[in-house]
């Protein structure tokens, strides 16, 4: 078997050196690799060989070889030709293509866009919303007064003019209560800035979706029905989640919806600070001065708000192990990942 294999590669690379135009290269795809090809017969010979194993292994080897060979002399052939055609075009022909690359979309649109079927086809607009906003939008519509230790820890960029830019999605959520009133289902994804030192898992600039929903007998249990729905629709399977009491100013009350670090599966590694969680999904009841704020009977409606982290999101979806990564603008990195 092993000598028959031989005399056809030494017979392959012969006929492929002779083999100078497109139709040459075809008859012989079709001499080693068509149905009644040469290494369909060497297939069929297996049957009466003892060690089938390795005559197996011989006979793929060739084959990819064989496949190979084939493809690269026919992209020569290609590349060969634009040449040529460059050569004697007199004149600058803008028809003529050169293995023009196409464009993919960067992974957190691909999950931005996949989070936001998934709360469409439950009933959720879509909202799209400013990057520079001021101080009442970012903080004191959402209960957080000027020199509230809360603000220690969403530092931002601020504009001499003294606006800012926004360190949450949030910064929306009262502009657009006031645009619609009660009741309400929302998500608004965008991108946040703070002003923080970076790590494998923070970043100055990164994306969020917020969410709210807003309507009579709104509960807790509401909200994990939401976030647990929109997060096996997105990993396509059941995750395992964990809620912690969480404090921010504008819920109560407030949680930190975790999820098991999909990079490690729990183990611990830098994305996730060695914890085996990942913080995906602050969240809450939105507090009751935040509703009134934005003109909605508190009597009558109660509501849930959510900062789902996308940038993270993209990291477990994709298995990103540094944040950093994203805004590199490696085009290594960053064009792996479908396009749609
Ligand atoms: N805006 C908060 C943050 O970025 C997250 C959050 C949103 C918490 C909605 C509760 C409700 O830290």
């Amino acid at each position: 078997m092993k000598e028959r294999i031989d005399g056809l590669r030494a017979a392959f690379n012969e006929a492929l050196a002779k083999a100078t135009d497109a139709a040459a290269l075809e008859a012989l795809r079709v001499e080693f690799l068509g149905k009644k090809g040469h290494i369909a017969e060497l297939m069929k010979g297996l049957r009466d060989v003892e060690d089938k194993k390795t005559a197996g292994q011989l006979i793929n080897t060739l084959k990819n070889e064989v496949e190979l060979a084939i493809a690269n002399a026919e992209t020569a052939l290609k590349e060969a030709e634009i040449a040529a055609q460059v050569r004697s075009a007199k004149k600058y022909n803008p028809t003529l293509t050169f293995g023009r690359e196409t464009g993919s979309y960067h992974p957190i649109t691909l999950a931005t866009r996949e989070v936001v079927e998934i709360f469409e086809t439950m009933g959720f607009t879509v909202e799209n919303y400013d990057e520079i906003v001021d101080d009442y939008k970012c903080f004191e519509a959402l209960n957080i007064p000027k020199h509230h230790p809360a603000r220690d820890m969403q530092d931002t960029y601020y504009l001499e003019n003294g606006q800012l830019l926004k360190t949450h999605t949030s910064a929306a959520q009262n502009a657009i209560m006031k645009k619609y009133g009660a009741p309400l289902r929302a998500i608004f994804p965008g991108r946040c800035f703070r002003n923080e030192s970076t790590d494998a898992c923070h970043e100055n600039t990164f994306f969020q979706m917020e969410g709210m929903m807003i309507d009579e007998n709104i509960s807790i249990s509401n909200l994990i029905y939401f976030m647990k729905t929109m997060l096996s629709e997105v990993f396509k399977r059941d995750v395992k989640v964990r809620l912690r009491p969480g404090f921010f100013p504008f819920v109560e009350p407030g949680f930190e919806l975790d999820i098991n670090c999909e990079i490690c599966g729990g183990d611990g590694c830098p994305s996730c600070k060695n914890s085996g969680w990942l913080e995906l999904c602050p969240c809450g009841m939105i507090h009751p001065n935040v509703l009134e704020e934005g003109g909605i009977d508190t009597e009558k409606y109660t509501g849930f708000a959510f900062g789902l982290g996308l940038t993270r999101l993209a990291m477990m979806r994709y298995g990103v192990k540094d944040i950093r990564d994203f805004n590199s603008g490696s085009l290594k990195s960053l064009s792996q990942f479908k396009s749609r």
